[in-house]
């Protein structure tokens, strides 16, 4: 009795295990076989919403992830309208996060280096943290001493946006919009921005920036301070990565990192990018620029038919040689900042928990040229009422083997 008793229990257990094994081993090929799917299999786009944080004000923050029918990931987060991850295949079709940032908002409230985030009222260094329009000179803060760095104390990065869903055909994305009141940061004009991120289904992140103003005319330079390592962020160095950057010329810089004003050309230099060079074979030459920049934080004079030419054209590539990814810049400004990371010492710990140290990441950011405002030559980053600004810049990434 007690034997078929046990007997008939062991059965129950085995018949159990049986199944358990079963689903085990299901689960496993399923598991196995979204690993390995090939990025080409379409998946549903989708927008995702989550509660990231609450800032020492008390205003909620929230994340976006989008995703594309690649399985592309990109999540923004409401604060600083900042890209805190972007997850991107290698030649394999395994993905990494490419985008340096952080795991909480505490982190991004309390030491941001300005990753991921819109720079602005004005993206990159105001001489003096003074520039005079229409007869009145304006002093703005001194955050970057002797200079105005990315909009002064409190600049675009360090406000929460007001987010809209976009949802497309063949992309997904999020509009961010806030109004920076006339005097903000000491700079004139009531200002209304939109910028406006989609992610299309070929693997591009586009970001169309809009702006108007009233009552005075005001200076405006937007940007996406994105650092990336295309290896994955938290790997390492970037200084294998090959760069080429379109642009001929750039803009030299004082000891303070201000525009000299001359255009020189990059031929001859370590500044010459119009083929594609490792980002570290010229770094530690001992060129004065680039020790002044401690490694390279330049302006870029985007090479153009004329002027006024604000077509969108190709500013910049970069490859990494190891996982095949290559980042390629699309832009309607005139310049791009390439920063080498220079400032990053190893006192921040990103999203992976890794450490970053210097040249552990790169930011290529579309710009007008630093200092505008005091330079009369450089192409002007004035706006007035009635005008609006309008600028786009696109993010396209690929691999050496899944080129398109
Ligand atoms: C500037 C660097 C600065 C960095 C801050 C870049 O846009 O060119 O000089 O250190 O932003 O993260």
């Amino acid at each position: 009795m007690n034997w078929i008793r046990s007997s008939a229990a062991l059965g129950r257990v085995v018949v159990r295990l049986g199944a358990a094994v079963l689903l085990v081993a299901l689960s496993i090929g399923l598991l196995g076989a979204s690993a390995s799917a090939s990025p080409t299999v379409p998946q549903p786009q989708s927008i995702k919403k989550d509660l990231f944080g609450t800032t020492p004000a008390g205003e909620k923050v929230f994340r976006y992830t989008l995703t594309n029918s690649r399985g592309m990931q990109v999540k923004i987060i409401t604060y600083g309208g900042i890209i805190q991850s972007i997850e991107v295949p290698d030649r394999q079709g395994h993905k990494a996060n490419v985008a340096l940032g952080f795991a909480t908002l505490k982190d991004y409230v309390e030491r941001n280096p300005y990753f991921g985030c819109i720079t602005g009222r004005y993206a990159n260094r105001i001489a003096l943290g003074r520039f005079t329009l229409d007869g009145v000179t304006y002093q703005l803060a001194i955050n970057n001493d002797p200079n105005s760095l990315h909009g002064g104390n409190k600049g675009f990065d360090k406000y929460v946006w007001r987010a809209t869903e976009v949802r497309g055909d063949s992309s997904v994305g999020l509009k961010l919009s806030r109004v920076s009141p006339d005097g903000e940061e000491n700079y004139p004009g009531r200002l209304t921005v939109d910028v406006t991120y989609t992610l299309t289904n070929k693997n591009e992140l586009r970001m169309d920036y809009h702006a108007t103003v009233t009552r005075k005319a005001t200076i405006v330079n937007l940007t996406n301070h994105t650092y990336f390592n295309l290896a994955g962020e938290g790997t390492g160095s970037i200084l294998d990565h090959e760069l080429r950057l379109n642009a001929k010329r750039y803009t030299p810089v004082d000891a303070t990192l201000i525009p000299t004003g001359e255009i020189p050309r990059v031929a001859g230099t370590p500044l010459d990018f119009t083929k594609p060079v490792a980002i570290g074979a010229r770094i530690r030459d001992s060129f004065p620029q680039l020790v002044i920049g401690r490694g390279y934080d330049h302006n870029f004079v985007l090479d153009r038919k004329s002027r006024d030419d604000t077509s969108l054209i190709l500013a910049a590539r970069v490859r990494e040689p190891t996982s095949g990814r290559i980042l390629e810049i699309l832009t309607t400004e005139p310049g791009i900042q390439f920063y080498s990371g220079n400032f990053l010492d190893g006192t921040l710990v990103g999203t992976s928990g890794k450490m970053y140290r210097q040249g552990d990441g790169f930011a290529l950011e579309t710009q007008h040229y630093p200092d505008s405002p005091n330079h009369a030559d450089f192409p002007s980053t004035v706006l007035r009422p009635g005008q609006v600004y309008q600028t786009t810049t696109i993010y396209k990434f690929s691999t050496d083997e899944n080129h398109n």
